[in-house]
Parts: structure tokens; C-alpha cells; sequence
């Protein structure tokens, strides 16, 4: 039995629209889930589609990333996140977070965007052809950069940052070990710990190590084995008010 799935956002909101007219579209094509389980429960259909709340932007779809979380809310896996997500069921059958797209409506509380901006971040429901955003939760997406390149930074890079910056409070000549340096966070955490402090302008020497080791899974190394020492490599453009830039030497600096 088909059974009727109804993608999150249901107020709506006061809009001016742009594209093809999302506000005249009263279905998308998703990928949604009808339960836990592995890619098996997941199928491509026709769902409602979302409407922004006040303080949203609807972004049509050109890139999602998958990250890992997507695959725990796919699987359902830890149970403890049922208790948030939904028991038998996920709350928002449509599967996916990160997201790059352009906006195409936004709502009346929304000051940051407007219709026809690139943006990226995370959009609960993107796999589709449009999702909905807190509008805090996406950014302009970088003219230098493609959609497909930016829909795989939200989570993972996210969660690097915070890792190394807020929990980690790395500083200047620490040494960071990342355990799972060519996973979605790991490859950020490398990044990010190596050029943290040019880039926040609490340094302008390559005073950051990096060293990621061996993963310990037996004689075949796997490809989460990279082995060096990271110096700030950073972009020479402070990235917060106030930040020094990093030094010519020092950045693309490597040994
Ligand atoms: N709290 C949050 O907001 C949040 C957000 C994102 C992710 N996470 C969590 O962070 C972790 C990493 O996420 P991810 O996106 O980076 O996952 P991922 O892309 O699947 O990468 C996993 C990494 O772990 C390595 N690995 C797997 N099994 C290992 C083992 N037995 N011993 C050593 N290394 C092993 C993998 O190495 P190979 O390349 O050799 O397989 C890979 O480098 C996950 O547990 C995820 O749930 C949390």
C-alpha cells in the first residue's frame, strides 16, 4: 500500500516566489523513507511540497551531500535518536541534510536571503526537488565554487569545526590526532586544525601540527593512513573581524 507521505512545513508563510513558480507546484519528486532500515526502504516519489515558515527560505534543489548522520536517520541507528526523530517512523519521511540550491521563496521574517541567492547549508528533507532552511542555517554559497562542492561541507565540516575549535580548543603548537582522517569529519578536522589559526588570527605562523595515524585495522592500511605534519595552509583572507591574515610563508606551507 502506498502510503501518503507529508514532507515538514505546513504554515505558510508570506512569500514572494520566483523559479517556476514553487508556489504554484503543489507536488516534487523525494527520496523518502516509510520506516528504519538499510536502502531498501527508501523510494523515489511524488510528495507535497514544503512551505517555509516565517523565518525559512525554500531552496530548489541542485546538490546533496550525504553525510553520516543522513545514514543514522536512514537506519534509524542509535535507537536514542527515535526519541527525537521518530519512534516507528521518521517524523520527515524525506531523507537528507546538507544541501546547495538556489532560494525560490522565502519567508516574511527572512532578512538575509532573497529569492534567486546561491545558497548552501542544512535543509532537513533534501533529498527532493525542494527543501525548506532556518534561514541561520544556510550561507551564501561562494561564486568559485560549484553546487556539488559545497553540498558536501555543512555537517561534516561543521562538526570538524566545532570539534577542534569549541571542544578541542586547539592552539598554537598543539598537535592534533585524527583518528578517521579520510572520513566526512575526519578530512575536515585535518583541514581545519591546520589552518584554525591563521584563519581565526589567534596565529600567523604555521604553529598548528596535524598528524592523523594508522588505523589499526591490521597490515592493509586504509586510506584514513595520512601520515604528515600540516602547517597553516590556509586562505591569506582573515576569516572574522579582526583576524590577521596569515603570513606568505606560512601559508601552503607543508612538510
Ligand atoms: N555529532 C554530530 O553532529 C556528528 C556529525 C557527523 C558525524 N558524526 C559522527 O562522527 C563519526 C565520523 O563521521 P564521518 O561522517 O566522518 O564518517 P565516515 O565518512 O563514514 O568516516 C568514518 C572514518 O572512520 C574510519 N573508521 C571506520 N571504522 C574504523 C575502525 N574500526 N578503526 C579506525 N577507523 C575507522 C574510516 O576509515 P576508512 O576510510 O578506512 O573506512 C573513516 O576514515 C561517525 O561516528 C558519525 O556518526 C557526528
Amino acid at each position: 500500500m502506498t502510503r501518503t507521505t507529508t514532507p515538514r512545513g505546513t504554515t505558510p508563510a508570506t512569500t514572494s516566489s520566483a523559479d517556476p513558480a514553487p508556489g504554484a507546484v503543489s507536488e516534487m519528486r523525494a527520496v523518502v523513507q516509510d520506516g528504519y532500515g538499510d536502502v531498501g526502504v527508501l523510494r523515489s516519489t511524488r510528495v507535497p511540497r514544503p512551505v517555509p515558515k516565517d523565518n525559512e527560505v525554500l531552496i530548489r534543489v541542485h546538490a546533496a551531500g550525504l553525510d553520516r548522520g543522513t545514514w543514522h536517520l536512514m537506519t534509524g541507528t542509535p535507537y536514542l535518536l527515535r526519541l527525537g526523530f521518530g519512534l516507528r517512523r521518521p517524523k520527515n519521511p524525506v531523507l537528507g541534510r546538507d544541501v546547495a540550491g538556489t532560494v525560490v521563496e522565502t519567508g516574511s521574517a527572512v532578512t538575509r536571503f532573497r529569492v534567486g541567492d546561491e545558497v548552501f547549508g542544512i535543509a532537513p528533507g533534501s533529498f527532493a526537488e525542494l527543501a525548506v532552511a532556518r534561514e541561520e542555517k544556510v550561507v551564501a554559497k561562494p561564486a568559485g565554487l560549484s553546487f556539488e562542492q559545497v553540498a558536501v561541507v555543512p555537517v561534516s565540516a561543521l562538526t570538524a569545526l566545532k570539534s577542534v575549535v569549541d571542544v578541542g580548543r586547539v592552539q598554537p603548537g598543539q598537535k592534533v590526532l585524527v583518528l578517521g582522517a579520510s572520513g566526512g569529519v575526519g578530512s575536515y578536522a585535518v583541514q581545519v586544525s591546520g589552518t584554525w589559526c591563521c584563519l581565526s588570527g589567534r596565529g600567523t605562523s604555521s604553529t598548528t601540527g596535524v598528524t592523523t595515524s594508522p588505523t589499526g585495522r591490521g597490515a592493509t592500511t586504509s586510506s584514513s593512513t595520512w601520515v604528515g605534519t600540516h602547517r597553516c595552509a590556509g586562505s591569506a583572507a582573515p576569516s572574522r573581524p579582526g583576524a590577521r591574515p596569515c603570513s606568505p610563508a606560512a601559508r601552503g606551507a607543508t612538510a
